[in-house]
């Protein structure tokens, strides 16, 4: 077949037989996403026919043109989401429709057709921001094989912009974030109790946001204008619990210069939030219970009771019950406390909630002057495939440091700690179950990358293998791109 931009005809997809491979989007909540809108520029009817073969069967809409002129045309009036381009046009280069493209529309992933033996301008055109190449001739296969992975980050940065703008707009419960429906069902609750004046404890994890509920559940209701104090009863030293809650008189003990208000009564109106409740002594929880039951306290030294109006919230990550049976908590005051019960999901339970967090931590790290900052896919699935001991507090964290560490708009592994980036996911392999070699060769180089955090040089040696084969294995195995 005459073919003068050298499609290899052998793989020739004119006679159909292209298998249906459908594009596998990334179908969150099951939002149903338009489809891809692929226009094609090429002034080869063959080629142009076999792309957008191609791409249809991909699930992409297609509009195809012959010149660079045209396809200016055809952006201005419709969305398109990924450019096809032939490098060599009539008129208006392929690099000059890019260099355009790329100014005007920053978001269009644009992907070049090269001819085989300009390998310069196909690296140029990379340079200049297309986001892959594909050399003349082409198997069907490859070019299939290049859009779906272009659109899959399309569709990537699609979902991160709809993240934000949900980040930007959600009405917010006091900064939380989480929209999974163990979440919703705790911004139900805030939004219930917030309205009352009840007794609110909050269990959860350390790191799962107690104190942001707290927070939620103080200024969503009608006390907003008065006080939210909170107390941080682990640090309160047990000698000057009584006083720091409840005041004292003047001359009440050596150094009491003058009457001072406790903080109970200075959450007078408003709520006192009584942070790490299970670290309060036994002694304190009495007198604590005291001031609840009666709503009054004494300062020390006084002999007069004072009446108080305090919302009482409290948190704890430790198990209250244990701690009851085990004498370290009053079962009395437990049950004072624990009227209506919030319960945070550690972030383990809530994966699906990381993309949104990620996104507004990286909104939060970012330096104003920077472009916005995305995660790599396999950035992403670190994350993901991470179990988050430390909860909501480690990935902020993580996302801080990898803010910090990263040096372009993209954050990859390499900016995660080394223990995200070679995690034990892997399964150790059953005594029966026989593996490939490669396989195992897979497995051994992450197993002593994870034992060496990631140093390479020391893996080698340990595996006894040059660095340079070391590298080519990585490359060979994919290990710094694909979930490990
Ligand atoms: N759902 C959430 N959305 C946004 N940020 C969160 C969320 N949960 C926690 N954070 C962030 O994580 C950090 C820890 O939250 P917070 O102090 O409320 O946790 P905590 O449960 O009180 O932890 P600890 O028991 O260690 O005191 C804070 O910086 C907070 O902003
Ligand atoms: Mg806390």
């Amino acid at each position: 077949m005459a073919n003068p931009q050298g499609f290899r005809s052998e793989n020739s997809a004119y006679g159909g037989g292209i298998e249906k491979v459908p594009f596998e989007g990334i179908s969150r909540n099951d939002r149903a996403a338009p489809p891809m809108h692929l226009l094609l520029v090429d002034d080869d009817d063959h080629i142009r026919e076999v792309c957008r073969s191609v791409a249809e069967d991909c699930g992409m809409k297609v509009t195809d043109v012959s010149t660079a002129e045209e396809a200016l045309e055809v952006m201005e009036m419709s969305s398109v989401d990924i450019l096809l381009t032939d490098l060599r046009l009539p008129g208006t280069s392929g690099l000059e429709l890019l260099r355009r493209v790329t100014q005007i529309y920053p978001d269009m992933a644009v992907v070049m057709l090269t001819q085989y033996g300009t390998i310069d301008s196909a690296v140029e055109a990379t340079r200049m921001g297309a986001a892959d190449y594909v050399t003349k001739p082409f198997r069907v296969e490859e070019l299939r094989a290049r859009l779906q992975q272009v659109a899959h980050s399309v569709e990537l940065k699609r979902e991160n912009r709809l993240l934000r703008e949900q980040v930007r707009t959600r009405p917010g419960f006091g900064g939380l974030i989480g929209m999974s429906p163990r979440m919703e069902r705790v911004y139900k609750l805030i939004e219930k109790v917030s309205q009352r004046t009840h007794p609110v404890l909050i269990l959860g994890e350390s790191g799962t946001g107690k104190e942001l509920v707290a927070r939620s559940v103080h200024f969503l209701g009608p006390r907003k204008d008065r006080p939210f104090v909170p107390v941080e009863c682990s640090a309160l030293v047990p000698t000057l619990v009584e006083s720091e809650l409840f005041g004292y008189t003047k001359g009440a003990f050596t150094g009491a210069m003058q009457a001072r208000q406790g903080l109970m009564e200075s959450a007078n109106g408003g709520t006192l939030f009584l942070d790490e409740i299970g670290e309060m002594s036994l002694e304190m929880q009495a007198k604590l219970l005291r001031a609840l039951q009666q709503r009054e306290i004494k300062p020390v030294g006084s002999t007069e009771r004072r009446t108080i109006d305090v919302r009482i919230v409290a948190a704890t990550n430790r198990d209250l019950e244990l701690a009851i049976k085990n004498g370290n908590f009053r079962q009395d005051l437990f049950f004072r406390l624990n009227v209506v019960q919030i319960k945070l999901p550690p972030l383990r339970d809530r994966k699906g909630d990381i993309p949104l967090l990620v996104t507004a931590f990286l909104e939060k790290f970012a330096d104003p002057d920077d472009a916005h900052r995305e995660l790599t896919e396999d950035a992403m699935r670190r994350l993901m495939a991470y179990d988050w001991p430390g909860n909501v507090r480690e990935l902020e964290n993580t996302i801080e440091r990898a803010v910090a560490l990263s040096s372009g708009p993209l954050v990859s592994v390499h900016d995660l700690p080394s223990n995200l980036q070679y995690p034990t996911t892997d399964r150790a392999p059953e005594k029966e179950e026989l593996l490939p070699l490669d396989e195992l060769e897979r497995r051994a180089i992450l197993s002593t990358l994870r034992q060496t955090g990631g140093d390479k040089q020391a893996a080698a040696r340990m595996l006894g293998i040059g660095k340079t084969t070391l590298y080519r294995k990585l490359k060979q195995y994919q290990i710094e791109r694909t979930d490990a």
